[in-house]
């Protein structure tokens, strides 16, 4: 679908690394060009019309979010770099003060890096839920490891390298009764499947606009008003006081607080163009198109007697497996000389191999403009007995 909108993909690549970042249409690459070229202003800066104007196009891509993951007040939400810096604001910021040392937070060893070093470097304790069998994660392994110190369930909407997706109402009902808040990463969900933080009550979630064709460098943080007002700046600077003294800082109201120094400005006007974008073409339709496309990869990969496939059964855009005998860094290799693109290794989820007992693997992800011929092409170029020798060139 929507081939055409990416230049990129009338050279001869196929990419199915889209976990990792996603490609960029025109559009969005059109309005970062337009910021440079036409208003290139900082934001909330300069009293002259075309900082004002940068300043609007700014304040809308917040409202434009808002709708988007439908927050009840654009207050909810915060620009930073990605989801990386999001996690760490919300786990810094909030977390840090409001947790003590009795306090106990629940993550799964099926995590991203960036939810779970910040905890860990809060120094709380962290339960970890069991996975089921097939390494998903589910409400009942989360409620197994509830007791009374459990104040918070961090935990990714679609995991990033298995690729299931949780039940994020039914997990914040639960936690919700029991007093306990949910972070919700929100990093390979968003533009992926429909995110309503006030439908499904979502406390903390993080996102990247890069993950689903916006620009790099700029993530969002969503918190519910009354959690937003009491996160404390962790980087503080430029643009978040309203005045200071040598005895006293007066902090701007939230949002603005934590948005210290300049933005990534044209990034975060070019992320409206972006949700239009995904808008125009629906969250839903995207979602069953590569649910869809998945189906067919892998009822064909799974024909190959070559392969290992580790997560058959999932709903996301995610398929992790290894060529027998071959080391899953050649495979990549091998496949890169195909024009394949495909990620290998830990995913940044460094802990999982604990419970698949494989370390390192090669992930296929796919997005909406990836076709039926793009899945053959790979699965004919793995149906082969020589791919260690071909990657190696020997
Ligand atoms: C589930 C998940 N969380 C967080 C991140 C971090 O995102 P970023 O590198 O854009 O900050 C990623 C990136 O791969 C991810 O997949």
């Amino acid at each position: 679908m929507h081939r055409d909108d990416f230049n990129i993909l009338n050279t001869n690549i196929i990419y199915f690394d889209n976990g990792a970042t996603s490609l960029k249409p025109k559009c969005v690459i059109d309005s970062i060009n337009k910021y440079y070229e036409e208003y290139p202003m900082n934001a909330h800066r300069g009293d002259y019309n075309l900082s004002m104007l940068t300043s609007n196009l700014y304040e809308k891509s917040r409202d434009k979010v808002k709708e988007f993951i439908n927050a009840k007040s654009s207050k909810e939400i915060v620009f930073t770099s990605g989801a990386t810096e999001s996690l760490n604001m919300i786990i810094n910021g909030y977390f840090k003060h409001a947790l003590n040392s009795n306090d106990e937070v629940i993550l799964s060893k099926s995590e991203h890096a960036s939810l779970i070093l910040p905890f860990m470097e809060l120094g709380v304790k962290i339960k970890y839920a069991n996975l089921d069998e097939d390494y998903k994660l589910t409400l009942d392994n989360i409620s197994q490891k509830v007791t009374n110190n459990t104040k918070v369930i961090a935990l990714s909407h679609i995991s990033n390298v298995i690729g299931d997706k949780r039940d994020i109402k039914s997990i914040c009902e639960f936690a919700h009764k029991n007093n306990i808040l949910v972070v919700v990463d929100a990093a390979q969900s968003l533009g992926h499947t429909l995110v309503d933080v006030t439908d499904m009550d979502i406390d903390f979630l993080a996102g990247s606009a890069h993950k689903f064709c916006g620009p790099m460098g700029v993530g969002i943080l969503y918190a519910k008003e009354e959690l937003m007002k009491d996160i404390k700046p962790v980087t503080t600077g430029g643009g978040v006081t309203s005045s200071f003294s040598e005895d006293e800082i007066v902090y701007k109201d939230y949002p603005f607080n934590l948005e210290a120094g300049t933005r990534n400005v044209p990034g975060v006007i070019a992320l409206a163009d972006t949700i239009d974008y995904i808008n125009s073409i629906g969250v839903n339709t995207i979602e069953e198109y590569v649910s869809d496309l998945r189906k067919y990869l892998i009822t064909k990969l799974s024909k190959l007697d070559n392969l290992d496939i580790y997560n058959k059964d999932i709903d996301g855009s995610t398929i992790i497996f290894n060529v027998k005998g071959v080391f899953a860094q050649d495979t990549s290799l091998y496949l890169d000389k195909k024009n394949i693109c495909v990620r290998s290794g830990d995913h940044c989820d460094k802990m999982l191999h604990e419970v698949t007992g494989v370390k390192n693997t090669v992930r296929v992800s796919l997005y909406f403009y990836n076709t039926i011929e793009e899945c053959d092409k790979l699965v004919e170029v793995l149906d082969n007995k020589n791919i260690l020798e071909e990657s190696l060139g020997i």
